[in-house]
């Protein structure tokens, strides 16, 4: 009897269309190559069911109890030009009668609870350490840093638009180019390899990526063209990549420590690189070549920023003193000299760990081990407001690209956006998905 029972039971159940039987090995296996996080082919996501339910550029991919009005039957049975999968031929017939049935039964997910992250999606218990955030420069979204990805969201901090997933474990540094069809990663994993990742922006696709050196890299910065990218090693080298090949253009050892930011120049053709050696070097962008040391050394510098349209930098780290320096030193300088130094502001409660310099010009924010982010007049050094709210220390700092916002992220996990001018607080948020613990409801936010 109740070995009938389970016979019975069992028959029902195969009568059932199942996702995770009937549907998901099929578009494991004919359809993920194309439509898979890195590379959504027409924005469609085929590896998890959401991404499945919400469909490419076309809306949902299904109707649930109408097999003939979704659009994932119309692309698989060549109604829908080009037919899926596109080169390969069409499903067998038994195939596309499984979707089918499925998607009249109801379209039902029936794939366990921790099957519903895509593989190799992080799951976030705890919101992450944010070392990196960039506006994009249309002003629309914000690239966060998260682990083992970049998170691209909404400028107004009102939602994840889409996550970029690389190999690299850490991501460091964010550039966007000006144009904005550019994103560049740097980043790595600890004591295994770094990553430099161009992604482009506005599909999120992942273009081209290089590792180099067993560490991760520090201080990605593109040149004003977009062309190449510079990153800062711990084997105290600065390399340089083509950004439309993603190859090595040089590498620049005059370091005698690690080198943890760059900066290029407003015309492209000079770079400044900048570490634990304390000094911050001018280098011909064309070739590699040491030009000069830009400053007096100091502490280890951690961050560098440059004015919007003048070859001025600022300078940050150890000593907790933001220096404003000119790259273009007066010719009878002499060694140990300091006139290339513009302005000094107010020494920080912290080490700094990050500048940046508003896009008209006029704010310089710099943000260190202390809780609070200082904004300063660039032109006369007065200090114009302090951000907080900060439950630690602050590792980046971003201004919108039209100077009126600033975002923050550190080592409490959480993006905060205030107003430039005021520093007046207008949003927080985890900019991650944090699962949910088993057995408590509600958001875990
Ligand atoms: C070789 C790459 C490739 C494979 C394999 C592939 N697709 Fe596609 N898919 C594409 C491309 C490219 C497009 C955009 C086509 C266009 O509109 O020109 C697309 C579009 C689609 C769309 C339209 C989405 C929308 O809303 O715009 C659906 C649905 C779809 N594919 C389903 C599938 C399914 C199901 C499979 C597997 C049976 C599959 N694809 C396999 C490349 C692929």
């Amino acid at each position: 009897m109740r070995y009938l029972l389970l016979c019975l039971a069992g028959a029902a159940a195969a009568a059932e269309p199942s996702y995770v039987r009937d549907i998901q090995p099929v578009l494991q296996k004919q359809c993920q190559g194309c439509h898979q996080p890195a590379s959504k082919s027409s924005d469609l996501d085929l590896t998890t069911f959401t991404g499945f339910a919400a469909g490419g550029k076309h809306g949902p991919a299904f109707v649930a109890g109408l097999p003939d009005e979704s659009v994932v039957v119309r692309y698989v049975t060549g109604q829908a030009k080009p037919q899926m999968p596109l080169g390969q031929p069409a499903l067998p017939v038994d195939q596309v009668d499984l979707i089918r049935a499925w998607i009249r039964a109801g379209a039902k997910d029936d794939s366990p609870l921790e099957s519903k992250v895509a593989p190799g999606e992080t799951v976030y218990h705890q919101p992450p350490v944010i070392t990196a955030l960039r506006f994009s420069p249309d002003g629309k979204y914000l690239a966060v840093s998260g682990n083992g990805e970049i998170l691209l969201h909404k400028a107004d901090g009102t939602g994840l638009v889409r996550r970029l997933p690389g190999d690299a474990e850490r991501v460091l540094s964010l550039a966007f180019s000006k144009d904005g069809s550019l994103l560049a990663a740097a980043g790595g994993t600890p004591a295994r390899f770094g990553e430099v990742q161009l992604w482009d922006a506005r599909e999120g696709k992942l273009l081209r990526a290089a590792k180099l050196t067993s560490d991760t890299v520090f201080g990605g910065s593109l040149s004003p063209d977009g062309a190449k990218v510079a990153v800062g090693c711990t084997d105290n080298t600065v390399h340089v990549f083509d950004t439309t090949t993603a190859k090595e253009l040089y590498k620049i050892g005059n370091h005698e420590n690690w080198v943890l930011a760059t900066v290029f120049g407003v015309d492209g053709k000079r770079l400044v690189s900048a570490g634990r050696d304390r000094s911050a070097k001018l280098i011909d962008a064309a070739n590699g070549q040491f030009l000069e040391n830009v400053n007096l050394l100091r502490g280890e510098i951690d961050a560098l920023a440059r004015h919007p349209q003048k070859d001025i930098i600022v300078t940050g780290g150890e000593d907790r003193v933001p220096y404003i320096y000119t790259m273009d030193r007066s010719k009878n300088m002499k060694i140990a000299d300091d006139s290339t130094l513009l302005r000094k502001l107010d020494r920080q409660n912290g080490p700094i760990l990050a500048l940046d310099w508003s896009p008209d010009g006029k704010l310089i924010a710099v943000a260190s081990s202390a809780p609070e982010v200082n904004l300063y007049d660039a032109e006369t050094g007065a200090k114009v407001a302090s951000c907080t709210g900060h439950a630690a220390g602050i590792y980046t700092v971003a201004f919108s690209p039209d100077s009126a916002r600033l975002a923050t992220g550190g080592f409490d996990g959480r993006v905060r956006i205030y107003e430039a001018a005021t520093c007046k607080q207008e949003v927080a948020f985890v900019p991650v998905p944090l699962a949910q613990e088993v057995g408590k409801l509600g958001g875990a936010q």
